[in-house]
């Protein structure tokens, strides 16, 4: 298959999804989530495919968030949908998948690029790599599954932190949180990556799809913190801070929010 912003390699039975619009530092335009779900979907289906290994075009960026420039158009719904549309078709498929997905997060992940990491079953980082869900910087929430997934590996404190601060974090201190498996030199990464696919490969490939589903129906009842997450995201889009929020990003200066 031939993807406009993704590259698809093959390494035995190995799938490598590559993210592919260096330029914008991989970041997640629709074009490419909807490249995204085309390609996974291709994968789950075919039966040379034993996992997944994605990561980002280039030395800087896994993926620096969702694309920005596209937020500019969209009111409180259309953020919704945004959000409803992309956890459905990229972020929740790759969770639910029946074969493992490790992310080689090889530089930024942020916001968008984070999620997509979080939502692997596996995160191997580069000694570089700086993660981080910057979105109230943009007046936003984490859209993509953000609020829930980053609590599940790092825990409530660190995750609210995280997303109040919108710091960065280095690879070192992913690693310390859990939100990466492993951190490694960028000459290592893939190599990495590899190794531990390869042994996953080596186990009982419906027992991996029953272990994935199992862990992932560990996640507590009640309150869905998804769609909670989902609704708050679009009103967010309704917010004068948030389209101050943006401008500012495109126009490469500092926001000014009022809280409105
Ligand atoms: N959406 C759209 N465009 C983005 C982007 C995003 N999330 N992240 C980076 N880009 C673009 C920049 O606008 C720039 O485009 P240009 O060359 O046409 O001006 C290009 O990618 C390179 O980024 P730049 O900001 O010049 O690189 P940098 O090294 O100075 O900074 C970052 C790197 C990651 C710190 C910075 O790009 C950034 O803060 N990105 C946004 C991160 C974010 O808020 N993500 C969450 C979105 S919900």
């Amino acid at each position: 298959m031939v993807f406009q912003n993704l590259l698809i390699e093959n390494k035995e039975r190995i799938r490598y999804i590559i993210i592919n619009r260096e330029s914008k530092l991989n970041a997640l335009n629709k074009a490419t989530l909807a490249d995204l779900h085309a390609a996974i979907t291709d994968a789950f289906n075919s039966p040379a495919v034993g996992g997944i290994i994605i990561t980002g075009a280039g030395q800087k960026a896994f993926v620096a968030g969702a694309d920005i420039a596209e937020f500019v158009e969209l009111d409180a719904e259309g953020g919704r949908l945004l959000a409803q549309h992309g956890q459905a078709t990229v972020f929740d498929l790759i969770e639910n998948g029946n074969k493992p997905i490790i992310a080689a997060v090889n530089g930024f992940a942020l916001g968008g690029g984070l999620e997509l990491a979080m939502a692997c079953h596996i995160r191997v980082a580069s000694d570089n790599a700086k993660m981080g869900l910057p979105e109230v910087t943009l007046g936003l929430v984490p859209g993509y599954g953000g609020t829930q997934r980053l609590t599940q590996l790092v825990g409530k404190g660190k995750a609210l932190e995280m997303i109040m601060t919108a710091d960065m974090i280095t690879a070192t201190e992913a690693h310390e949180y859990g939100l990466v498996n492993h951190v490694v030199s960028q000459e290592e990464l893939l190599a990495k990556a590899e190794e531990i696919l390869n042994k996953i490969l080596l186990r009982a490939p419906l027992a991996i799809a029953s272990a994935i589903k199992a862990v992932n129906a560990g996640t507590p009842d009640g309150v869905n913190g998804f769609e909670t997450e989902i609704e708050e995201f679009g009103k967010c889009f309704g917010t004068q801070d948030f389209k101050e929020g943006v401008a500012a990003f495109l126009a490469k200066r500092k926001p000014d929010f009022k809280g409105k």
